[in-house]
């Protein structure tokens, strides 16, 4: 995450909030942080595509798919975005980078595209993909409707694009994991285009899923999940100071990974992980 300190306090308390909401939400496969097992994911070794690879979310999950003995692919639409990542794995040949943005479905297929031509059909692809400018205060009566237009652009449309692109190009039975928030059932003020968002997506990757079992993906059968995760995603900084309302980005990591290498004992497609307090 790049946004300044001034901005997350708002952000973070507002996920707070989102977190105590979810108490009052349907119920869905819920799998407790605390039941993470970390060895879970230390399988056969797999090439990952990681979407949002520079974000809190997406670098948690980069480094646990590196510590379970896979190789990971990194995403970003930042050239100094990766060099940061290239530095911060510097110890592992495992970590790869790549250019990409799913902002549209060219932009979409040049990143399938270079993806397959340099590292094969990848095993696995997770979209960890959001934009801080959908992030804000936002009275939808007070909106117009091109700015909600542009919080779908961001936070829904990019994982339509993703998967247009990615989920055709998976090796056979491969796994493609979207990363969602824990707002789907629920409103918080000012905060509506995030619960549409989320709403959409839960929608869209059981769509998904099924169709990536149908009879036009040709034997693809890929696998696919959207984990919802309710509470904030503690970095670790913030995990020094233990908050049950956090779900320590480990968690993340090892639950993503835990899913790649067993997508069966995940059956979704729509999961949730869930900090302590909302369990
Ligand atoms: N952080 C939390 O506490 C928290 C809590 C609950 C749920 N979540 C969920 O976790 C997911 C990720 O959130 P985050 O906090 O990690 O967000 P983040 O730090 O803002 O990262 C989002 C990532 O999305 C990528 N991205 C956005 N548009 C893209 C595009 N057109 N093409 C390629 N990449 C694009 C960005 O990559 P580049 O800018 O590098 O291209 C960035 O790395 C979201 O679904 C969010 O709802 C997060």
């Amino acid at each position: 995450m790049n946004d300044s300190a001034d901005a997350r306090l708002p952000r973070r308390r507002f996920l707070e909030l989102s977190a105590a909401a979810a108490l009052a939400a349907t119920s869905r496969t819920v799998l407790a942080a605390a039941d993470t097992a970390d060895s879970a994911g230390k399988a056969v070794p797999k090439t990952v595509c990681v979407l949002g690879a520079s974000g809190e979310v997406g670098n948690a999950i980069v480094r646990a798919l590196l510590d379970a003995g896979h190789r990971a692919v990194a995403v970003s639409r930042s050239v100094d975005k990766l060099a940061q990542i290239r530095a911060t794995y510097r110890g592992t040949n495992r970590i790869e980078t790549l250019q990409g943005d799913v902002g549209s479905d060219e932009l979409a297929e040049v990143l399938r595209d270079s993806t397959v031509s340099r590292f094969g059909k990848p095993d696995a692809v997770v979209a960890s993909l959001s934009a801080h400018e959908a992030d804000v205060p936002m009275r939808i009566l007070d909106t117009s409707t091109e700015r909600l237009r542009r919080a779908f652009d961001t936070n829904f449309f990019t994982h339509v694009t993703a998967a247009r692109a990615l989920i055709p190009a998976l090796a056979p039975g491969g796994v493609y994991v979207g990363i969602n928030g824990g707002l789907a059932d629920f409103v918080i003020p000012n905060r509506g285009q995030l619960s549409m968002t989320q709403s959409a997506l839960r929608t869209l990757y059981a769509v998904l899923a099924q169709e990536a079992q149908d009879e036009k993906a040709q034997g693809l059968k890929a696998q696919v999940r959207l984990l919802g995760l309710y509470g904030l995603v503690a970095t670790e900084e913030q995990r020094r100071q233990p908050n049950d309302g956090q779900i320590p980005d480990t968690q993340v990591g090892a639950r993503v990974a835990q899913i790649i290498a067993q997508p069966q004992a995940f059956p979704g497609p729509v999961l949730a992980l869930k900090a302590k307090r909302y369990s």
